[in-house]
């Protein structure tokens, strides 16, 4: 993924034990695709070398307002001016003080100062300092001047206390950094997604279920966000873990995600519905465990009908707008067409799950979206390429009252 092609960070790395964790945060900014400079507080360079930043982001770090060396490769007007986002990973007590009071008492807060692009903050520190008032006050302050905080995140700390201020994980700035450049093709929709199987208890032990992982519905999620969406997540159980800056709704049943998606669908703009959802439960449900009395005994179960959530959905009066998915093994647009109408949605996403490449459990996927009188294939690609794209495809086709941009 390049999620960030082309965007230049300038990532500030003050002094904390933590400053250790910048060095691979600059490889994964990197790995999607950003060009990452660097300014070291003079603390910092107590904990990491400059050296390895240096060798890491390929760049000089930049360590001095009078440093004529480095100010001379690039000065921090200029580096200031560069930047399309000042990451400061991590961010100590201090240096939040420093930042939310206006210093330019050194390099780091002088280019803040005269930056006008995203600053964010990832603050790293004794959970004590974290929760002090002033600690406290002085976040409230950068995020009233609309300076993004990303974390902190709760867990062990380096001086052996258990509490809120370590550093958010690396894989979790690099996902806020990605979210702090939507493509802004849903800014300001409310999107609810249904994902993955859902469970139909025969007993207190057993089951009925399918082998829906989850992944495209997730994926989608995260597109949706990227775009810039507030996005519902309603799960049934799945292995992945849930993008961040989802809203995730857990449901087993589909009698459950049935409840929670009419719930939801109410003022939202967009509903789609990924979820293999259950066609039919258990009558009644065991309260004890079914005992297997003697062998070549018969058990029988007897199903009823589960509602069908995104029919419902779609017959809202004044409701979102609806996209629904078709797994066919044969006929798979013809199909698909069908459901359209017959469910009465305004969107449908064929995809063929005779192939094992593709549909239920794999990293990838095929797909032809059909919606008015429009059609578009997908060729095979990743869930998460095909996800993008299929967001990109609703915002164009959204009508205005759902649209907010
Ligand atoms: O009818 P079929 O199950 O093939 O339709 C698939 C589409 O309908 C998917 O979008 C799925 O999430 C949705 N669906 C639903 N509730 C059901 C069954 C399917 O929302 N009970």
């Amino acid at each position: 993924m390049n999620l960030l092609a082309g965007k230049r960070i300038l990532l500030g790395v003050t002094g904390g034990i933590a400053a250790y964790k910048s060095a691979e945060l600059i490889r994964r900014l990197q790995d999607q695709g950003a060009d990452v400079h660097v300014v070291m507080t003079a603390a910092a360079t107590e904990f990491i070398t400059p050296l390895t930043l240096q060798g890491l982001s390929g760049h000089p770090v930049h360590l001095d307002l009078l440093d004529t060396e480095t100010e001379s490769v690039m000065g921090h007007i200029e580096l200031a001016r560069w930047a399309d986002l000042i990451l400061i990973a991590p961010a100590s007590a201090n240096f939040i003080a420093r930042l939310s009071q206006g210093h330019g008492s050194d390099l780091l807060s002088t280019i803040c100062l005269a930056a006008q692009c995203q600053i964010a903050v990832a603050p790293a520190m004794n959970q004590g300092m974290w929760a002090n008032a002033a600690t406290q006050e002085n976040v409230r302050s950068l995020m009233t001047q609309g300076t993004a905080i990303f974390g902190p995140d709760e867990g062990l700390q380096a001086c052996g206390e258990i509490g809120e201020g370590r550093l958010l994980d690396v894989a979790g700035i690099v996902d806020l950094t990605i979210a702090t450049f939507p493509n802004g093709k849903l800014r300001g929709c409310k999107v609810v997604i249904t994902a993955g199987p859902t469970r139909e208890a025969i007993d207190p032990v057993r089951y009925i279920s399918n082998h829906s992982s989850g992944k495209q519905g997730y994926a989608l999620a995260e597109a949706a966000i990227e775009a810039g969406a507030e996005v519902i997540l309603i799960s049934g159980p799945t292995n992945l873990a849930p993008p961040n800056r989802a809203n995730v709704i857990p449901v087993t049943s589909a009698q459950e995600m049935y409840e929670a998606s009419m719930q939801e669908a109410t003022g939202a703009d967009i509903f789609i519905g990924v979820a293999a959802v259950a066609d039919f439960r258990p009558t009644e449900v065991s309260r004890q465990k079914i005992k297997k009395d003697k062998s070549g005994s018969r058990v029988t179960i007897t199903l009823e009908e589960n509602p069908d959530i995104i029919a419902s959905v779609a017959a809202l009066g004044d409701g979102p707008f609806t996209v629904g998915f078709a797994a066919e093994t044969s006929h798979v647009i013809d199909y698909a067409r069908a459901k359209l109408a017959k469910k009465n949605l305004d969107m449908v996403i064929a995809n063929n799950v005779s192939n094992q490449e593709i549909g239920f459990n794999s990293d990838e996927n095929e797909t032809t979206m059909i919606w008015g009188n429009q059609e578009q294939t997908l060729p095979i690609a990743s869930k998460r390429n095909i996800a993008t794209k299929i967001v990109g495809t609703i915002a164009e086709a959204l009508p205005e009252s759902h649209a907010h941009d």
